[in-house]
């Protein structure tokens, strides 16, 4: 299995925080004890690595940690490490600690740092996903995400309980940074009767319209999910401009950083598992540079570049059913 004399690996969670990290990094750590590795985490995502900060793991290190949110190997947005002097000295350290493996949990922008990190240190770099945001391609699901997806619903589930009771409009604005994929999913499972996402146009009119048809027919209540970034101001100013439009109230609930939060769900861990235990076998089998992931059950590795500029698509289907459900 050892193909590529790995001896020693490096593990770091980095940028946004997803549930599951913890459970991903306990799949390294054991894998890696497994097949006699020595294991270490860097600090605070990139910050440890350029300030080497770390602690030396062991089995015992990732007991009771499967199940909790957050990340005890801490999590930062590294400016430093932006800088190619900050990536060199990273490389330094790496070099100096006998790092012959990189594994990197995190998001997009942590996948972009650690293919650069590719152009200045010659050992192993390996990323999973761990971002609730879904924006990778290169996997269907990223780790997080199904977590972040059950905290809004259950947000959304109250907010139908005081939106029923009284005549308003809720428009809850969730996190994705620039992608819909949490908007989707809490929308879809929600029952939303309205989703706005980045990746698909509307029009202020026809959304001014569907409140006031859905109040003709009868609805007692309208929920709309409003992706982060799909619209300038987000849901504090798009329920001002509403309720100015239709002369219904339309009050704004900006969900935040709860849905970072909170005991991964069962699917978060799992995949979190998976991928943690396949991204060391990867490691002895010699790649590098690219993302393990999970595409149609099958465990896939693609190269890390191609993971921000492929455009992973929303669920089409559940698009052109979402009307019809809102009725
Ligand atoms: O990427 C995860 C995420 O929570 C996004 O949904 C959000 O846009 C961003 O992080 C917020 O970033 P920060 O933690 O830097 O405020």
């Amino acid at each position: 299995m050892n193909d590529h004399k790995v001896h020693k690996i490096g593990v770091l969670t980095s940028g946004g925080d997803a549930p599951g990290m913890n459970a991903a990094t306990r799949a390294i750590v054991r894998t890696a004890t497994y097949y006699g590795l020595d294991i270490i985490g860097f600090m605070k995502g990139y910050y440890g690595l350029v300030h080497n900060e770390f602690i030396e793991l062991n089995n015992r290190s990732v007991s009771n940690t499967i199940q909790r949110g957050g990340t005890f190997l801490r999590s930062a947005r590294c400016q430093e490490f932006r800088t190619e002097e900050g990536r060199k000295q990273a490389a330094r350290n790496l070099e100096q600690l006998g790092v012959d493996t990189l594994l990197v949990i995190g998001g997009d922008g942590s996948l972009r740092g650690a293919h650069l990190l590719t152009e200045v240190w010659q050992g192993q770099v390996i990323g999973l996903p761990g971002t609730i945001d879904n924006d990778l391609a290169g996997t269907d699901y990223t780790i997080g995400f199904f977590t972040a997806l059950d905290t809004a619903l259950d947000a959304i589930d109250k907010l139908r309980d005081t939106a029923d009771a009284i005549d308003r409009v809720f428009i809850v604005e969730v996190m994705g940074r620039m992608a819909g994929f949490i908007a989707q999913g809490v929308g879809i499972g929600g029952g939303a009767e309205e989703i706005i996402v980045p990746e698909y146009a509307f029009d202020i009119d026809t959304i001014s319209e569907h409140i006031e048809l859905a109040k003709n027919k009868g609805k007692v209540s309208f929920i709309m999910v409003l992706a982060e970034g799909a619209y300038e101001g987000g849901a504090m100013v798009l329920s001002q401009v509403l309720t100015e439009k239709t002369g219904i109230a339309c009050r704004p609930c900006v969900l935040g950083y709860i849905q970072r939060g909170g005991s991964p769900a069962a699917l978060d861990r799992i995949l979190a598992t998976k991928l943690g235990a396949y991204s060391v076998e990867a490691a002895l089998q010699g790649v590098s540079g690219v993302m393990v992931g999970l595409i149609n059950k099958e465990l896939s590795l693609t190269p890390l570049e191609k993971t921000w500029t492929e455009k992973k698509p929303l669920d089409a289907y559940l698009e052109k059913i979402q009307p019809i459900l809102a009725q």
